[in-house]
């Protein structure tokens, strides 16, 4: 099974960015960890993050035939990208959304997903556990459909 992770704008700045709101381990500490959790799953994981829509939705497009199921946390693009929305349909991958924080009990503007209503799950609000518990969620599903 092969897996693609990916992180939109300013996740590149994880561990350094607000850490009361999202933690001191950096991007790269939460793909090592999900590495590990992925092997002992036997999964294969591939990691994409730009700051830039249109590049997201270019990696979504090449992502067709080499990718069971994305997880994606899409940053601020969550709440303003119809076009993310229309990419992630467009190429018709299950996927499942990530935040680190719980969008839901932040400002007003957060509150709306973009992405929800067509995701097979959402999590957030647990930090870098949001990542892994989303792993565990979409490999548990394609195994199953
Ligand atoms: C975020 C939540 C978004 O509202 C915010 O714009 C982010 C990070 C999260 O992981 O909690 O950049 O997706």
């Amino acid at each position: 099974m092969d897996l693609l992770i990916i992180n939109g704008p300013n996740l590149n700045l994880v561990g350094k960015r607000e850490p009361s709101i999202y933690g001191s381990e950096t991007l790269d500490d939460i793909q090592e960890e999900l590495l590990v959790t992925a092997k002992s799953l036997g999964v294969n994981l591939k990691f994409f993050q730009s700051n830039s829509e249109g590049e997201m939705i270019d990696h979504i497009h090449k992502s067709v035939g080499s990718t069971d199921g994305i997880l994606i946390n899409a940053g601020a693009y969550t709440h303003t990208s119809i076009a993310l929305r229309d990419a992630l349909l467009g190429v018709a991958i299950p996927f499942v959304e990530v935040h680190l924080s719980n969008i839901y009990a932040r400002e007003d503007f957060r509150h709306k997903s973009f992405l929800s209503d067509k995701s097979l799950g959402l999590v957030c609000g647990f930090g870098p556990i949001s990542y892994q518990l989303a792993l565990q969620g979409i490999v548990s599903f394609l195994h199953r459909s």
